[in-house]
């Protein structure tokens, strides 16, 4: 039931107890979405109809190598390039119509980030906050309580131009919040950072997530995808090639396995083949030089089952390790390509 729509605009807008939105609607719901580069060199066709939805309360990432679309799916989400064709919504808020709408609602950080380096970060805060409309002494309380969340006491009156890598990246993400939006863009947020900065990066990224902020994040790392986000969409060549949580990708693509160390002398493999081939979580079963190897679907799950299957047929277990399908087998499955040598060769 969508007790929002029903309340009075004033009750919802007085009231201490504001009802939540309704958990899951779309704030980002995009159909054949398109755009095309025309140069001197010819067309270049950077997004070939992306279709998306990104819930309220995800972490959702888009991940794909260099080139792929990203920023430019990004650029158009965020009103600061039109599409060549498609449709797309932001926040409720129709791309072609209500621009003005979308950008109150959202907040962006660049690849490169918008700070000016000649100023402090204070400063940058500041007039940040000018921009959005708040007073002054509004934007002070603001940038103050952000340099203390985020931790940037220590330089944040210093000129930026001074900044670390990971220092600006903070500073960034601060002017990106300072007015408080609903839902956050992220391109490329770690890029280039040393793994302390990324590590703090992700812990603001929960934070804010945490507190109820939807994030739209891309990047071009696999364990950031993995680790960060709830749901994602891999994009190659201005196409998404999948969509789904982290698990359900990787789950889709291989299952998990489990290997087996046994006695290969004896007729242990054929013994645990007997036993184990007609079990409904098992997908495929291999041998290895070492034993066998299982395809199962949730490992974690089936591995105590499978390890007392084969106590109870005394078979001995010399090793058994569990290993899972990464993102980057579900790039090659989808692409036939790596997602670590596509980087690389960007
Ligand atoms: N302004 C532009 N003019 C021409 N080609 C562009 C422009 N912006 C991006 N492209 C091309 O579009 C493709 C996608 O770029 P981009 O969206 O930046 O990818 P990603 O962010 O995934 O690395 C690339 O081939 C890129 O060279
Ligand atoms: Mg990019």
């Amino acid at each position: 039931m969508d007790t929002l729509s029903q309340l009075p605009a004033t009750t919802v807008a007085t009231n201490g107890a504001v009802p939540q939105p309704q958990k899951g609607k779309a704030l980002i719901k995009t159909q054949g979405l398109t755009r095309t580069f025309k140069s001197r060199k010819g067309t270049v066709e950077a997004v070939r109809g992306v279709d998306l939805e990104v819930r309220q309360g995800e972490i959702f990432g888009f991940l794909g190598p260099n080139g792929a679309g990203k920023t430019t799916t990004m650029r158009i989400l965020t009103t600061l390039m039109p599409a060549s064709g498609g449709t797309a919504t932001v926040c409720g808020f129709d791309l072609r119509r209500d621009l003005g709408k979308v950008r109150r609602q959202i907040g962006y950080v660049s690849q490169s980030g918008g700070a000016e380096p000649a100023e402090t970060g204070r400063e940058n805060l500041l007039l940040q906050g000018r921009i959005y409309g708040m007073n002054s002494k509004e934007a002070r309380q603001r940038a103050a309580e952000l340099i203390a969340r985020l931790d940037m006491d220590a330089f944040a009156d210093r000129l930026v131009k001074t900044y670390s890598g990971g220092q600006k990246r903070r500073l960034d993400v601060a002017l990106g919040i300072m007015h408080r939006p609903e839902l956050l863009f992220l391109d490329e947020p770690t890029t280039g950072l040393d793994p302390q900065s990324r590590a703090r990066i992700w812990d603001e990224v929960r934070a804010l997530h945490a507190q109820g902020m939807t994030i739209f994040l891309t990047t071009h790392y696999m364990d950031e995808a993995d680790g960060l986000c709830n749901r994602l969409a891999i994009i190659d060549h201005g196409q998404i090639v999948s969509q789904g949580s982290p698990e359900t990708l990787k789950q889709e693509i291989a299952g998990d396995i489990i290997s087996l160390g046994l006695d290969t002398q004896s007729d242990a493999v054929a013994r645990v083949t007997g036993q184990l081939r007609d079990r409904p979580f098992v997908r495929e079963i291999q041998p290895t030089a070492e034993g066998l190897q299982l395809y199962v679907s949730q490992g974690e799950t089936v591995l105590p089952e499978v390890l007392r299957t084969l106590d109870a047929d005394h078979i001995a277990i010399r090793t058994v390790t569990l290993a899972r399908p990464t993102l980057d087998d579900v790039f090659l499955r989808r692409t036939g390509r790596s997602l670590r040598e596509s980087n690389g060769n960007a």
